[in-house]
């Protein structure tokens, strides 16, 4: 069986270095009593090293938000895949929809997911619709993302540095009750599957690990991935709530039990 993957996104929280460390511990303390499941924590980059040092000897690893996608120059601002890489980031996050609504384009996220694979990191590229219309035409619109973000990507770099994070725009940020039914996860797992299948083949359709994002709770994460059908979560406000985080990360026990 695949080990499902927990990725926390922390956003720009929280305020300082204490608090980050703080928060950081708790987790990885949780994570080493668990099997199975590989955690990912992408703080802000004003705490990645900090982070980064204290997940040696542990199960939790660390990542970056967003990288630029060149390796030097004059780039005000911005953060190379080289410098999150030597800063410890073993993960990017790409395309967040965060980033996205501010002008970044499937195009950049494309230059970007190369870049920060080319560098040893693996790229977690975010897709997902801002909303749904009655008739399916949100699916054109998710496949002609995905597409254009894996532009220049290799099989090679598929089938072992990528992972795809469906994270529908109208789901982040709402309140668990309001989160996705398993359900049209599953249905829209499956079409991203079916669309890696036609371009890139199915072994790579397969083995692609998929992310689920937006209002992951500790009560609809097993039914999310076990209904879902996808690899693991991607996690935003509950990744930097320690309590909440280790019961999903727990709950990624094929028999973990529902309340
Ligand atoms: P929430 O889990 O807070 O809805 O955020 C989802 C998200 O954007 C993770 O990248």
């Amino acid at each position: 069986m695949k080990k499902k993957i927990i990725v926390g996104n922390w956003k720009m929280s929280p305020a300082t270095p204490e608090e980050a460390k703080s928060i950081f511990l708790k987790i990885k303390r949780s994570a080493s009593r668990v099997r199975g499941v590989s955690v990912v924590i992408c703080p802000s980059d004003v705490h990645l090293m900090a982070l980064a040092k204290l997940s040696s000897k542990g199960n939790v690893r660390v990542g970056v938000q967003n990288v630029f996608w060149e390796d030097k120059g004059s780039f005000t601002g911005q953060i190379s895949p080289a410098q999150a890489w030597n800063a410890g980031a073993r993960y990017a996050l790409v395309g967040h929809s965060e980033k996205r609504k501010l002008g970044e384009t499937s195009a950049d996220a494309a230059k970007k997911l190369f870049a920060v694979i080319r560098d040893g990191m693996t790229g977690i590229i975010c897709v997902g619709e801002d909303t749904r219309d009655k008739d399916g035409n949100f699916f054109a619109l998710l496949k002609d993302q995905l597409l254009a973000s894996l532009a220049h990507i290799s099989r090679h770099m598929l089938l072992h540095s990528t992972i795809v994070a469906y994270e529908p725009v109208w789901e982040i940020g709402r309140s668990d009750l309001q989160a996705m039914k398993s359900r049209d996860v599953h249905e829209t797992a499956i079409f991203i599957r079916k669309v890696i299948n036609d371009a890139f083949g199915p072994d790579i359709a397969r083995a692609l690990p998929i992310l689920y994002g937006g209002s992951v709770s500790p009560e609809n994460a097993h039914s999310i991935v076990y209904e879902g059908g996808v690899d693991g979560l991607l996690v935003g406000r509950q990744s930097l709530e320690p309590q909440a985080f280790s019961v999903i990360i727990k709950s990624m026990h094929p028999r973990h039990a529902r309340k």
